[in-house]
């Protein structure tokens, strides 16, 4: 509500001095008025930017005022003021990407930074919105070529940003031409099953969040394949209305019978849900994840193993908070089929056309659904021709022949950008 009324006195007060006429011969009869107008604006800004400071600056050092001297300044240089900072290179300094996605702020620094979202919700730009590849590894990304293939097909690096998160201390080696240079974050240790894994995907989230043209935000690992072309999977992501996070109600002993009772009352044991952790949020809700400071400290806590907090935090909270607005299902392909704590993992003999076909065939949605996880698989509200975008897990030993049949069986890779018609829908 504050944030509201606040924005709409900073637009009228601008549109006072830029458009209208009498402010270059003003009468006095008018002056006053006038006067009195740009005396209010000037205090509500400056309140505003006073409270924003202090309201955040509690750990800070010097919140920064940069626009208390503008406001400052005698109306008579308001127009010009009014151009430049109306202009690219004005606007350009809350647009701009970071150069690399290395930085030195603490997490919660990061977060913090990471948590700021405009009210206004009208972008004053053309804001192409990208997709963020977050890739959550140990370190070195075997299945790199193959993505560098699918990176190819989106023709530039307008669409899309990447980032790695690897164990502290890695230091990959890949040639500037690489999707992967430089994409590695600040990284802390993380352990399988640890709450140090929900840390992790918080922290990619954050370092992704800083770039203000990525709207959606994907979580992968070093084993994951990309299933189709990228404007496919571009295209699947931007225009869907739903984030993909799986989330279903599991009543066994690996479902609810992992709920902890300290949990409520923000959650209680009917609203506790279970999901895989790769997840796919739009940037409403990537905002709410890292600024979260009413549950996760809650799971951080409480939720250990057997209880996992990558497997229950975000399908839980978000279908408390957000229901209508997630698909309740990944788009990222496992195989449970084998049984046991971990999904199967596909090697060099496993790839083959026919292995491939079933992937990106609807057949493959269909044999999910049959394991009674997942809800029939819709988009938009409609039934469904594709349903996983991504799929793991992949041995090392995969790359070679899914390099070999990606151009054939995946729409992308051999050196050639690949033409097809959901290309020509983008843009
Ligand atoms: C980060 O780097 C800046 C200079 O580049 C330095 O002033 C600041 O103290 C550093 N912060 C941390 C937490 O290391
Ligand atoms: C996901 O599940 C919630 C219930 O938790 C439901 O309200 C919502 O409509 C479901 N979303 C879709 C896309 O079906
Ligand atoms: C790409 O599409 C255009 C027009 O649809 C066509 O003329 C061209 O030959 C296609 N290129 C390839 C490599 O398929």
């Amino acid at each position: 509500m504050q944030g509201m009324v606040v924005v709409d006195g900073a637009g009228n007060g601008k549109d006072a001095s830029t458009n209208n006429p009498t402010t270059t011969r003003p009468p006095p009869k008018l002056l006053r008025p006038l006067l009195l107008v740009a005396v209010l604006a000037t205090a509500f800004l400056a309140a505003v930017v006073l409270l924003l400071g202090a309201g955040a600056g509690a750990g800070m050092t010097s919140p920064a005022l940069p626009n208390l001297d503008a406001l400052r300044r005698p109306a008579a240089c308001a127009r010009n003021e009014d151009k430049e900072a109306s202009s690219a290179s004005g606007l350009r300094r809350w647009t701009r990407a970071p150069a690399s996605a290395w930085h030195n702020m603490s997490d919660e620094e990061l977060l913090w930074a990471a948590s700021w979202r405009p009210s206004v919700r009208r972008y004053p730009y053309r804001r192409v919105p990208k997709v963020a590849f977050m890739f959550l590894t140990r370190g070195p990304l075997p299945l790199a070529p193959l993505w560098e293939g699918f990176f190819a097909g989106a023709g530039s690096r307008d669409h899309f940003s990447v980032y790695v998160h690897a164990t502290p201390g890695y230091r990959p080696n890949f040639p500037p031409t690489s999707v992967f240079y430089r994409r590695q974050v600040p990284s802390q240790v993380t352990r399988w099953g640890d709450p140090s894994m929900c840390d992790a995907e918080r922290r990619l989230l954050a370092n992704a969040l800083l770039e203000p043209g990525n709207e959606r935000f994907v979580l992968l690992s070093e084993t994951c394949v990309p299933l189709f072309a990228f404007p496919v999977a571009y295209t699947y992501l931007t225009r869907s209305r739903h984030s993909f996070v799986g989330a279903f109600d599991d009543p066994g002993p690996h479902g609810r019978g992992r709920y902890r009772p300290a949990l409520a009352p923000e959650v209680r044991r009917s609203q506790w849900r279970k999901g895989a952790q790769w997840f796919e949020l739009d940037r409403a809700l990537a905002v709410d994840v890292v600024a979260d400071a009413r549950y996760y400290p809650k799971f951080r806590e409480h939720c250990r193993p057997p209880c996992y907090v990558d497997e229950h935090y975000l399908p839980t909270v978000l279908s408390v908070e957000a229901p209508d607005r997630i698909a309740n299902r990944s788009v990222t392909w496992v195989d449970w089929s084998r049984g046991g704590a971990h999904p199967a993992t596909f090697g060099a003999a496993d790839v083959d056309e026919a292995f491939l076909k079933r992937l990106t065939s609807s057949a493959a949605a269909d044999g999910e659904q049959r394991s009674g996880k997942e809800r029939p698989c819709t988009y938009n509200g409609q039934p469904a021709e594709v349903c996983y975008l991504f799929a793991r897990k992949f041995a090392p030993s995969a790359l070679e022949p899914l390099l070999k049949l990606a151009p054939k069986m995946l729409g992308y890779g051999g050196g050639s950008t690949r033409n097809n018609s959901a290309a020509k829908r983008i843009g």
